[in-house]
């Protein structure tokens, strides 16, 4: 039997969705108002999911405290308050897109986290917009 216990985080950051390849008036149409020279700022709320068996000894699946201290340290520090565009050199040649990011984020995360362990992420960009990532 396996169940999945979830932890919840937060970071602000701000970001520009642009590609390099294309005229500024293509970035414009198709990225609209998250195409805006200066950066604009979202608020994101980030669901770490993780599934597995229950340890008898413990009665977990892992320690929450342990994945507290895990999405801090590994995601909020990199992430929160920054650019992502200028700030975090994984998004100078990625898009910093939702999708994208919760990539960066999974992939961070798998490898902190046992491998026994199902990993998945689900990252809200806006309360409405939100995009799952769980490998492949
Ligand atoms: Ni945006």
């Amino acid at each position: 039997m396996e169940i999945t216990v979830s932890r919840k985080a937060h970071f602000n950051a701000a970001h520009r969705l642009y590609n390099k390849e294309w005229s500024e008036k293509k970035n414009s149409q198709v990225f609209g108002k998250c195409n805006y020279p200066n950066y604009h700022g979202h608020n994101y709320e980030l669901i770490v999911s993780v599934k597995g068996k229950i340890n008898p000894d413990t009665g977990y699946v892992i320690d929450m405290g342990e994945l507290k201290n895990i999405i801090k340290n590994e995601i909020e520090e990199r992430l929160d308050h920054k650019n992502l565009n200028l700030d975090v050199p994984y998004f100078s040649n990625v898009i910093p897109s939702a999708e994208n990011i919760s990539i960066f984020i999974y992939d961070i995360l798998r490898n902190k986290i046992s491998k026994a362990l199902k990993l998945s992420v689900k990252l809200y960009e806006t309360p409405r917009n939100f995009v799952e990532y769980s490998g492949n």
